[in-house]
């Protein structure tokens, strides 16, 4: 790795779904000793390392997801590199009684859940009059509707009367408005809308609400899907502010704040991790890979 000035090096990573090889702590190795957290979509990109780096701050995990078989081999790399436990459970965000199926297990076997992350997704490029009404319809459901419903299982079930935190995980994409990102940059807004409400609405019995919003982040499905190999043919990095890419790590650490005891007095508010990007990066950029073939064509 360059030698960068400390304020800008970006921490170890790995981009396949798989462990670091090695981790330097920033923060007290048990910032979240005794703490469980329940991650959606924890199996694989972003949501990993969040558990990952939960995990090696004392927490013990929930991961869920549609798919069980990535969950549960996901479950057994982060057991096995942390020493904590992490319990893999199938749920699909857009029906709410499998996640409260997955939340009733948790408290079973955890007895308590601390925070939770709204993290599972989907995307996917596609020009608004090429969307079909169902395409819209699906990533709305799985982003708004899904960290709706997580949110509210979770705050019923437990946090209305022990506290907790819940973090957001959004985007930029709609601050200027991104070519091709209709579906998701709309879910992403409504999610940021929802974070200041349940923030005000929930605050008072002792839950925080927060997001955190990404930019292009490395070794990710997201960047994969939405033109990551051609930014970097076509020096899109240097369009941001501080150069480059962020990576998985660095979301982890964020979350890590915010979901923290580090973060004890924010709340309502989107933590934008993206070095800069949304403010001087080209909104049109996906434009330049062509038009996606529709997949009803
Ligand atoms: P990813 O690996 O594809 O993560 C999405 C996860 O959501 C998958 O594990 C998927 O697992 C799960 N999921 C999808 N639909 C689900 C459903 N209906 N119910 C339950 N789980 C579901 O992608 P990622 O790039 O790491 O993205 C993680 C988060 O970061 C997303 O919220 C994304 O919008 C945000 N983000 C990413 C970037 C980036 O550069 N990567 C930038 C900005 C924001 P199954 O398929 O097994 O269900
Ligand atoms: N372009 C345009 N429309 C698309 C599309 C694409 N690339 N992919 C799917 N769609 C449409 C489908 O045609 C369908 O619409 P229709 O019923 O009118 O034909 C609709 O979206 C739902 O697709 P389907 O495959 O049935 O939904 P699903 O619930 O199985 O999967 C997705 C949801 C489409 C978001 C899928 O890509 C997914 O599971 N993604 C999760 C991982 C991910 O996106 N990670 C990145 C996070 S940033």
């Amino acid at each position: 790795m360059s030698a960068l000035p400390t304020a800008v090096q970006p921490p170890e990573d790995v981009e396949s779904d798989d462990c670091l090889l090695s981790y330097n702590y920033l923060y007290s190795p048990t910032l979240l000793q005794g703490r469980v957290a329940f991650i959606t979509g924890g199996g694989s990109g972003i949501g990993f390392r969040i558990a990952e780096i939960f995990m090696r701050h004392g927490c013990d995990t929930v991961i869920v997801s549609r798919n069980l078989q990535r969950v549960t081999q996901a479950a057994e790399k982060l057991r096995a590199a942390t020493g904590r436990h992490c319990l893999a459970l199938n749920a699909d965000v857009r029906q709410p009684q499998t996640l409260i199926d997955a939340v009733e297990e948790s408290l079973k076997t955890f007895s308590r859940i601390d925070i939770l992350v709204n993290n599972a997704a989907g995307n996917f490029l596609c020009p608004a009059s090429n969307l079909s009404f169902n395409a819209f319809k699906s990533v709305l459901d799985i982003d708004t509707m899904g960290t709706f419903n997580a949110s509210k299982i979770l705050f019923e079930r437990y946090f209305r009367d022990h506290g907790g935190v819940i973090l957001n995980i959004t985007a930029t994409l709609s601050y200027k408005g991104s070519v091709l990102q209709v579906h998701a940059g709309s879910a992403k807004a409504a999610i940021d809308a929802m974070t200041k409400h349940l923030a005000v609405e929930w605050g008072p019995s002792k839950v925080r609400v927060n997001s955190l919003a990404p930019g292009p982040i490395v070794g990710t499905e997201g960047m994969r899907r939405l033109g990551g190999a051609a930014a970097e043919a076509m020096g899109f990095w240097n369009t941001i502010p501080l150069q480059r890419p962020g990576n998985k790590t660095e979301m982890a650490h964020g979350a890590l704040f915010l979901a923290s005891p580090l973060g004890s007095y924010v709340t309502g508010t989107t933590l934008v991790m993206d070095g800069g990007s949304w403010m001087t990066s080209p909104n049109h950029f996906a434009t330049t890979l062509g038009t996606p073939p529709s997949p009803h064509l």
